[in-house]
């Protein structure tokens, strides 16, 4: 099977924040479909769509009501099928994001699971007695408080290893995982182009000793549903996994196929949070970060694949995170660009980094988020300084990515004639499409060159990997190498001039510089690509 996902370069639309075409302040379906010409232009091969299913939105989308039908807010199943056409029509794929592990509790299923122990589908769920007049045990949801919730009609516990609202499904159970089988073939015969499987680390769980991630049946579960849902339809599949190490990431993505297509992992993310805690800051050294890099390029080339990104919809700006917001930010963003998208993998644009957007800073009530709320108000009533708590928001909530996309200068940045179900990030006037697509040198174009090159030159793909500079405090240097090929990659993650030995005046594939560089030097956050 052709694996055409080793050259494409996906983008991630957040669609309650991408464009509202019916002036109700959220972004839906059919405001995709009228920027689609947008994401032809910049020449992506595939769109990951955050989830559109019918839900209740406690946790915007992954708590899943019904999965075989798109939320009224979105749109229509005829949108959708529409959206699947029309992206078809322009070369792009649809990529669903499939929620496994959980659903909503106002699923049918849940509903009818908490009426008593011996209904049909109480075993569609995981539950487990009391212990001492409390929970089974002290483990704790991702969302705050305890992971269990009594039910006195079972006189029993549910696990919900995130909202209260999203009731972790039981994969120990064959007639439940058959059934979501099924509803995976359902999306593949409606034409959708393949699937990124939310928390897929979480299906192989022993509840009962505690271990939630890579469990003990995992790997066996997820080839069972390759086999029964994925296998042959030419499909990408995508495992987000924020516990994937080097060696479950060749089993999660073996070349041949018998589990996914690649692994999304997140060892750069969680290597600047404080022993995994993600409201403690703490910096991460770029020695740090191209270590893990290089890591990653390593141990998977030729026997994995792996996904590229600096952002999604769960994580802050790259620009503020790495690079500069202010003076520098174009330069910074296409810097962050070639340094991501010089490497092997699939690299992933998340819908507004493409023109550089910023993280927000808003009040507290302003903000939407079910982590970011439970979060502000557990830290406070631990008695944690207000300041401090707001500053973690600031630098690392997912409301941070989730502020709407930015279009145009007009109001709302052109995003909704209504008012937008969160603030629009008051930038906007100097950040948004309309001024990018004007501007033959914005971050924009520049994605555009370095999709084309991924596309046009095998050695993105294929190139082996070799990191220089290992320990250089501020310029990430590596190479990569094919038979009849040799890219060298430089990038200055530094608002200065800084000396640097390896630039060469060769002709650049790429740089985020028009006028001519210094040889021996890099300037401000420059990058280029230099064909050896
Ligand atoms: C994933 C999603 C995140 C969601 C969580 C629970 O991590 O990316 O947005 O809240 O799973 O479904
Ligand atoms: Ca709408």
């Amino acid at each position: 099977m052709d694996k055409w996902w080793k050259r494409a370069v996906i983008y991630q639309i957040y669609p309650r924040s991408f464009c509202d075409s019916n002036g109700d302040g959220i972004g839906d379906i059919p405001g995709i479909i009228s920027r689609l010409e947008y994401l032809s232009e910049l020449g992506v091969d595939a769109i990951w769509l955050s989830p559109v299913y019918r839900s209740p939105q406690d946790d915007n989308g992954y708590d899943i009501s019904d999965y075989r039908d798109i939320d009224p807010i979105f749109g229509s199943l005829d949108d959708m099928d529409e959206l699947i056409k029309k992206a078809k029509e322009r070369g792009i794929r649809i990529i669903m994001d499939l929620v496994l592990n959980h659903s909503s509790d106002e699923h049918p299923w849940f509903v009818e699971a908490r009426k008593s122990r011996d209904n049909p589908y109480h075993d569609y769920y995981v539950w487990r007695e009391g212990k001492n007049g409390g929970p089974p045990n002290d483990m704790k949801s991702n969302f705050g408080g305890s992971a269990w919730e009594w039910v006195p009609e079972c006189g029993q516990y549910y696990l919900h290893q995130f909202s209260v609202k999203q009731p972790d499904l039981n994969w120990d159970n064959t007639a439940l995982r058959n059934r979501l089988y099924d509803i995976i073939r359902w999306w593949t015969y409606r034409g959708v182009g393949g699937f990124r499987l939310d928390v897929v680390d979480t299906l192989g769980k022993d509840v009962d000793n505690m271990v939630m991630k890579e469990g003990p049946t995992l790997h066996e579960r997820i080839r069972e549903m390759s086999r029964a849902a994925f296998q042959g339809r030419g499909l990408v599949t995508v495992g987000e996994a924020w516990s994937a190490t080097p060696k479950s990431a060749v089993l999660y993505s073996d070349p041949k196929g018998t589990e996914l297509s690649m692994v999304f992992q997140f060892e750069h993310i969680v290597g600047s949070q404080e022993k995994g805690e993600k409201w403690e800051l703490k910096p991460l050294p770029l020695p740090e970060l191209k270590r893990i890099f290089e890591k990653w390029q390593k141990s998977l080339e030729g026997k994995g694949w792996n996904s590229l990104f600096l952002e999604n919809h769960d994580l802050p700006r790259s620009v503020s995170c790495y690079g500069d917001e202010g003076e520098y930010r174009v330069e910074s963003a296409k810097m962050l660009a070639t340094f991501l998208h010089g490497m092997q993998g699939t690299p992933y644009i998340y819908q507004g980094q493409e023109i550089g957007m910023t993280n927000s800073r808003m009040d507290i009530q302003d903000y939407r988020d079910i982590e970011i709320r439970n979060m502000y108000q557990e830290r406070m009533d631990e008695g944690v300084p207000k300041e401090e708590i707001m500053e973690s928001i600031y630098q690392r909530g997912r409301d941070n990515a989730r502020t709407p996309m930015q279009w145009d200068d007009s109001e709302n940045a052109g995003f909704s004639t209504g008012v937008p179900w969160i603030k629009v990030n008051p930038n906007y006037l100097e950040i948004n499409v309309k001024k990018a697509l004007e501007d033959e040198d914005s971050i924009f174009y520049y994605y555009k060159k370095l999709i084309y090159l991924r596309k046009t030159m095998p050695v993105f793909a294929e190139g082996t990997f070799d990191l220089l500079l290992p320990q250089d405090p501020f310029i990430a240097a590596y190479t990569r190498t094919t038979q009849g090929e040799r890219l060298l990659v430089l990038c200055n993650f530094k608002g200065e001039t800084l000396p640097c030995s390896l630039r060469t005046l060769e002709e650049d594939l790429i740089c985020n510089y028009k006028e001519p560089g210094q040889e021996g030097f890099l300037r401000p956050f420059e990058a280029c690509i230099i064909r050896k």
